[in-house]
């Protein structure tokens, strides 16, 4: 069975709580048994990082090859506009790439208008609320079925 990665960057564990005008009420483990759910449906395996440390996203994308992943769904968070760390680790491991992001990151803060790590992706899909994260998993099904 293909495995996926699911990494989820800082402050997504305060989903359900955090900004909720902005990400919604989903809790991470929600949006976790939803990913779960179609994940069985499409008899794929995933695995699950949620981490407020750069170095510790850092290594599991550098050793995901070894670890036998097929791909990797990532939603950087804050990272997404600062980390060249995580965008070189990303273009490194050569494992298709899915960035989703809760909200339309354009439609925000300038700041939050780039996203250093989209390049290396294979897609980025931004502004669906929590369907981000299953329009992202169907698009990696998609990619590596
Ligand atoms: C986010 C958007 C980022 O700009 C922000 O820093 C987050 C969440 C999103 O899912 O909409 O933490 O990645």
């Amino acid at each position: 069975m293909k495995k996926i990665l699911v990494v989820h960057g800082p402050n997504l564990n305060l989903l359900g709580q955090r900004e909720k005008d902005i990400y919604g009420s989903a809790t991470l483990a929600e949006i976790n048994g939803a990913l779960s759910r179609l994940a069985g449906k499409s008899k794929v395996r995933l695995e699950f990082l949620q981490s407020n440390h750069e170095g510790e996203i850092v290594d599991a994308i550098g050793k995901a090859k070894k670890n036998k992943f097929s791909a990797i769904l990532m939603n950087p968070a804050a990272y997404t506009h600062t980390s060249v760390a995580i965008r070189d680790a990303v273009a490194a491991v050569e494992i298709p790439t899915v960035e989703v992001h809760i909200s339309n990151i354009y439609s925000r803060e300038d700041f939050r208008h780039q996203s250093l790590i989209a390049p290396v992706c294979h897609g980025q899909i931004s502004g669906f609320g929590t369907d981000s994260y299953l329009l992202g998993l169907q698009a990696i099904i998609n990619l590596i079925k």
